[in-house]
């Protein structure tokens, strides 16, 4: 697997990274630990040895499943991770009602304050059961807590060791351009794939010309662009999916009717749908690798293909050109 620095740190992160938030099984509809933790691990084995996962993903449970596939192999892989989503404690900016894992409703609040990213980091080091973490990103940017201060925590926890890198996540340029001030940052985590390319305005070529990485996420929106989201497939409730716009029946069309034209470009390099999803948006300039969320060892084999293949420019102009009409659409 082709290996990219991310930003200006000491980390190759591959083309393709295990986004683990579907491990998590919150929102996702529930998971299946034994294979989660079978997928993780074939991932390793084909070069997808990085992890991104967050203390919200299952209220802890992605992070210690993480720690289950990854024991006895820390020193082969990435391990980043994500604070500043609070579902235990009703302070900071509130984000959303939610339910945990066990179906009892909760509140999630965006806190980004000094002592929170303190113990929040303590308690993902000890789900994950490791040292450091190599990656250590704020999930959301909360407007009640001035940005020099979250930078100061992870400032001070890069500083005792406890993690390596400080990264961000769905941060825009002036959050970024505030954020630098205080710390060097690797890496800004937002969303990107071929039917969302808000980044493109500011936050990608902003991240480009100051070096920090990028770590896109939904790559294959959600697996809608893999094709296999036909019309007739139906989401359980608590699957976000059966609420998201893009899933609606009018959109999904859409979507698949763009699809069937992308296909013979897909089928030109021997590739699946979802493998030139994935490869579109590490083709990017200023994209250093997709984040790529996977339930099973099938899924994984077939995503770590995604980043074996050249898209010719052409191909990549193709593409955005059957794309641009869904994009003005939405
Ligand atoms: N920072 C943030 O705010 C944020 C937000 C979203 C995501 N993320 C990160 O990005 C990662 C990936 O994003 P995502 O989970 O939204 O979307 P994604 O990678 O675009 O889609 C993943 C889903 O697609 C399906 N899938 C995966 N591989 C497939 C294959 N080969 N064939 C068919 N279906 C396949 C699976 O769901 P089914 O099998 O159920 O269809 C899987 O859960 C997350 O895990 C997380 O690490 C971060």
């Amino acid at each position: 697997m082709e290996t990219r620095q991310l930003g200006k740190s000491d980390l190759n992160f591959p083309a393709v990274t295990f986004g683990a938030w579907v491990t998590g099984g919150w929102q996702w509809g529930g998971s299946d630990d034994e294979m989660a933790i079978r997928a993780v691990q074939r991932g390793i084995d084909l070069g997808i040895n990085a992890i991104d996962t967050a203390a919200i993903y299952g209220m802890g449970h992605s992070e210690r499943v993480v720690a289950k596939a990854i024991a006895g192999r820390r020193d082969q892989v990435i391990v980043a991770t994500k604070c500043g989503l609070r579902w235990d404690r009703e302070e900071g900016e509130f984000a959303m009602d939610s339910f945990m894992p066990d179906g009892t409703p909760c509140n999630i609040y965006r806190n980004l304050r000094k002592d929170s990213i303190k113990y929040e980091c303590e308690q993902s080091l000890k789900r994950l059961g490791i040292d450091t973490i190599d990656l250590y990103q704020c999930h959301w940017p909360d407007a009640t807590t001035p940005i020099a201060e979250s930078m100061e925590a992870l400032r001070d926890l890069q500083q005792e060791g406890k993690i390596r890198e400080i990264g961000v996540s769905n941060f825009q340029v002036d959050h970024l351009r505030e954020a630098v001030k205080t710390v060097t940052l690797a890496s800004n985590q937002p969303r990107y794939n071929c039917l969302e390319r808000a980044i493109e305005t500011d936050v990608l070529p902003f991240c480009r010309e100051n070096g920090i990485g990028i770590l896109a996420y939904s790559p294959m929106l959600h697996g809608l662009l893999t094709g296999k989201v036909t019309m007739d497939r139906t989401f359980p409730e608590s699957d976000f999916r059966s609420r998201g716009s893009w899933f609606k029946p009018e959109n999904r069309k859409k979507v698949l009717d763009m699809l069937e034209k992308i296909r013979p470009i897909a089928e030109g390099h021997g590739a699946t749908l979802g493998q030139l999803a994935i490869n579109w948006v590490i083709s990017q300039p200023g994209v250093t690798t997709a984040l790529v969320g996977a339930r099973d060892e099938h899924q994984v084999e077939e995503n770590a293909k995604a980043a074996s293949f050249r898209l010719s420019e052409d191909e990549e102009k193709q593409i955005r050109a059957l794309a641009e009409g869904l994009v003005k659409a939405e």
